[in-house]
This record gives structure tokens, C-alpha cells and sequence, in this order.
């Protein structure tokens, strides 16, 4: 299961840490004026969180929307305008000579295909994680990319935060000495997972079904496999696609890592054993990392639950990172930093070049402080975006781009295969391949 010959890079390429801003340039834009006109494919949750994040970008309009759902295709016009041309079909908005990048935020199943479409047609990609479904997409999109010449970003946004690019410093700098843990624990009362309430106009004269299925098996009319796709492995990969991902990208981003050597993942259906999904509500996924850099060979721990009866932590992606010196507990706005001996305070000035708080630690105890990044901060989101638009602008080069996102991916699409297989995977991470 290769994923591919084309030419790899060992490392993602880093941005300059001042203001989110890109350094070096080589790919080409499609854009002849310095607005930037984007559109949206998948208008569910996550791609009105992120056109509302790109239009705050400056210079950037929506000039289309394409969604499955009538209802959604409304909202998008009572939201964003009237004149906005909208349409069920993907293939109209990638023919327009006016959209000159596209955010598709479509259930993880359609992302390569549209992705690769798209970079044919010429459109700047802003592509949600995972972005792939399964292994062997990879290889045609990274070739499509190759051949393309145009960005494409994946949007794992936490990599673009401040809390994280604060932590990529201070691991570098060496404050809490090699790193051989990670730790990422994540929990939800009941509830997230099967929520669902199909509403009333769910017809198939409403919702486009057939497109919706796609690659995946047919099968009639079902909306909670529209609605919670999430749950279903046709279309998702449960909280290995939807949570591991955004954990792994931060960290390959700050460890400069291209991905693990070994995936071992265990879980169940404990919980919704009622037929309403066929991914876990409970997952523990373990990740070992060779030391190929310096920074230390380390274990990424990763574990998830659906049903925590009291826990309110969802929506939180912080975790910890452990060295033989002390440790970072690291959020998207938020660093704590322990260390064993007195920290030295000279150390912290890597942090200068970000700025917005970020180097000037509040000080809990010499062997404490807190990097907090300022009220106004726009946020992780926010940076990501304005990377990518940024990029088109300015012809440079982005971090998450195809490369980082597939090799981020990779683990995560391996943690859900060794849960099904109930056995650990061998991956070499530079050719992008299983061992046997
Ligand atoms: N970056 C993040 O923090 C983050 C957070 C949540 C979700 N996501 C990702 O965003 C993506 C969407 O998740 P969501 O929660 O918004 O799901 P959602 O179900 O709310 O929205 C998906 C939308 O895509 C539309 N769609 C499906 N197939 C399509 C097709 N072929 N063409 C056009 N539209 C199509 C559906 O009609 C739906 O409106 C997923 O890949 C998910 O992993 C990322």
C-alpha cells in the first residue's frame, strides 16, 4: 500500500513566525488583482465556520456556494448575499473564471476527488482534514498538486496558532530537553455523537442523495448517514478522521515530524450499540516516532471518548508534551511550561519574533510560567486563512500544504485501520507505505 513515487520532501517547509506571514515564493496564482475571490463547497458547520474566518481576511469575497441540501444553499444567500451564484453541483463552481480559490468542507469522502478536480481546473485548494479517506487516494492527489501549479492548504488550523507555534519554538530551543511523550486526551458527555434529529424537510427531492454517496457504497435514502456521516465508515473514520488529525498535525508541525513508525489502536462500540454507527465511541491510539531530527524519539498517546458521563472537555485539542527536562502543556492559545531546575528566563526570548504575549510569560514560580496570548488575538482560524490568502497574494508557499496534509492524515487512517485489523501497523513514513 504505496502511497506513492512522486518526489517527496523529508520536512514541511516552516513559515516565518512574524505575524503568520509566509517567507519564500515559487507557485504561481491564478488571480489577476489582489482581491481574492473564494467559494464554498460543503456549506455544513465547518465551511460556514470558515468562510465566515476567510471574508475577515481583507480583500476576500464569496462569489459561490455549492451544497447538497436546498436549505443550505438559503441560508447561504440569506447569509452572504443574493447575488451569490449557488448550485448542488461542485463541477459548476470549478468552471467559474471567477472563483480563483475553493474551501471544500464536504464530509471526508469527497475531499480528494473535488481536490483534485479543482487543482486540474486551476482553483487554489483550502481543503478540511482528513484529506484523504483512505491510503490510496493519496498518490493522485499529491501528483494532481505536482502538476497543478496552484496552493493548496489543509485546514488543520491549530498548527497555525500561536500556542503552537510558540511550543515549536521552545522544543527547538531545547527548555524541556528531548521529548519522549505526548500525551492528547479527549472526552464528550454522551450525546455528540448520535444527536441526531433528521429535520422535517429531509426528502430526497431536498438533499441530491446519489452525489452525497459518491464513492461509497450505494445504498437508499438515509438521512442520519447524510446528517452524522461522521458515524459511518463510508464517509468518515469516526474520531480517528475527525480528532487524531488535528493532534497529529500539531504535532508533526512542532516536532518537525513527518510521521510515526509503528500504530497500535484499541476501542469499541461500548456505548451506541443501538446500530446508529459503526466507528468507536472509544478510541486509544498509540504512536512511536523515531528521533529524526534531534528533538527526541517519543510515544504519541491518543485517546478519545464519546460517552465521559461528566466530562466537559470536548472541544478542546490541547495536550502535553513531555521531555527528560520538564514539560509543555500546550493549547492553540495557551502554553504551561514545568521544568525540573529553574528555568531561565534568557530562553524565552525565541518567543520574540510572535509577539502578542506570547513572550511575556506570567510567572507562577521559577519552574512556572504561562504564555498567554492576548485577548484581541484573532486565533489559530484566523492565521490559517490569512496563510493561505497570503500565499495566492504573494506566490509563496505554505506549511500545511499538500504533502504535510497527507502525511498527517496517514496516521490517522492508520490508527483506524489497526483498530479494525486489532493489530499494530509498520509505516514508513518517507516512502508513505505500510511494511509487510
Ligand atoms: N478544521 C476543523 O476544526 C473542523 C471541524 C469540524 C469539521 N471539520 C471537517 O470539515 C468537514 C465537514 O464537516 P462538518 O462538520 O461541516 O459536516 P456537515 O455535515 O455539517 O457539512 C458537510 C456539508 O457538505 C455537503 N456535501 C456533502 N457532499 C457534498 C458534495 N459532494 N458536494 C457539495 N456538498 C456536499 C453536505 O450537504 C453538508 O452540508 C469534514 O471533513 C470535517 O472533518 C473540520
Amino acid at each position: 500500500m504505496a502511497i506513492g513515487s512522486v518526489a517527496l520532501s523529508t520536512t514541511p517547509s516552516v513559515f516565518s513566525e512574524t505575524n503568520g506571514k509566509m517567507v519564500k515564493g515559487v507557485k504561481k496564482s491564478v488571480s489577476s488583482n489582489s482581491l481574492i475571490q473564494i467559494a464554498l463547497i460543503g456549506k455544513g458547520g465547518m465551511g460556514t465556520l470558515n468562510v465566515s474566518t476567510a471574508l475577515s481576511v481583507e480583500g476576500v469575497k464569496l462569489v459561490a456556494v455549492c451544497d447538497l441540501y436546498d436549505k443550505r444553499l438559503k441560508d447561504a444567500k440569506a447569509e452572504w448575499g443574493n447575488d451569490l451564484f449557488i448550485t448542488k453541483e461542485y463541477k459548476e463552481i470549478l468552471s467559474r473564471k471567477d472563483v480563483d480559490a475553493v474551501i471544500i468542507a464536504t464530509p471526508d469522502h469527497w475531499h480528494q476527488p473535488i481536490a483534485i478536480e479543482a487543482m486540474k481546473g486551476g482553483k487554489h485548494v483550502y481543503c478540511e482534514k482528513p484529506v484523504i479517506h483512505k491510503l490510496n487516494e493519496a498518490k493522485a492527489l499529491i501528483e494532481a498538486h505536482h502538476k497543478s501549479g496552484v496552493l493548496f492548504q489543509v485546514g488543520s488550523q491549530g498548527m497555525a496558532s500561536l500556542g503552537n507555534r510558540a511550543a515549536r519554538l521552545l522544543i527547538k530551543q531545547g527548555i524541556i530537553g528531548p521529548v519522549n511523550f505526548i500525551d492528547g486526551q479527549f472526552t464528550s458527555a454522551p450525546g455528540r455523537l448520535n444527536s441526531f434529529v433528521a429535520p422535517e424537510d429531509a426528502t430526497e427531492e431536498t438533499i441530491w442523495w446519489d452525489r452525497f454517496l459518491g464513492n461509497a457504497p450505494k445504498k437508499p435514502f438515509n438521512p442520519q448517514h447524510f446528517f452524522a456521516w461522521r458515524n459511518w465508515r463510508d464517509y468518515g473514520t469516526g474520531l480517528a478522521g475527525d480528532l487524531y488529525v488535528h493532534v497529529l498535525s500539531s504535532v508533526h508541525y512542532i516536532m518537525d515530524a513527518i510521521g510515526p513508525e509503528k500504530v497500535y489502536t484499541t476501542g469499541g462500540i461500548h456505548h451506541y450499540t443501538d446500530g446508529s454507527c459503526d466507528t468507536p465511541d472509544i478510541m486509544l491510539g498509540y504512536f512511536d516516532y523515531p528521533d529524526r531530527n534531534n528533538l527526541g524519539a517519543f510515544t504519541l498517546q491518543l485517546g478519545a471518548n464519546y460517552v465521559d458521563g461528566v466530562s466537559k472537555k470536548w472541544g478542546s485539542m490541547d495536550f502535553r508534551i513531555v521531555g527528560s527536562k520538564g514539560t509543555l502543556d500546550v493549547g492553540w492559545n495557551k502554553v504551561v511550561l514545568k521544568t525540573l531546575e529553574d528555568a531561565n528566563p534568557k530562553d524565552f526570548e525565541v518567543l520574540d519574533e510572535l509577539g502578542q504575549r506570547m513572550n511575556v510569560p506570567e510567572k507562577i514560580s521559577p519552574r512556572e510560567y504561562v504564555f498567554q496570548a492576548e485577548k484581541n488575538y484573532k486565533g489559530g482560524h484566523y492565521d490559517h486563512h490569512f496563510n493561505f490568502i497570503n500565499g495566492i497574494r504573494n506566490n509563496a508557499p505554505l506549511t500545511a500544504d499538500v504533502l504535510f496534509a497527507v502525511r498527517s492524515a496517514a496516521p490517522a487512517l492508520l490508527s483506524y485501520e489497526s483498530y479494525l485489523r486489532s493489530e499494530a501497523i509498520q509505516w514508513d513514513a518517507k516512502k508513505m507505505k505500510i511494511k509487510k
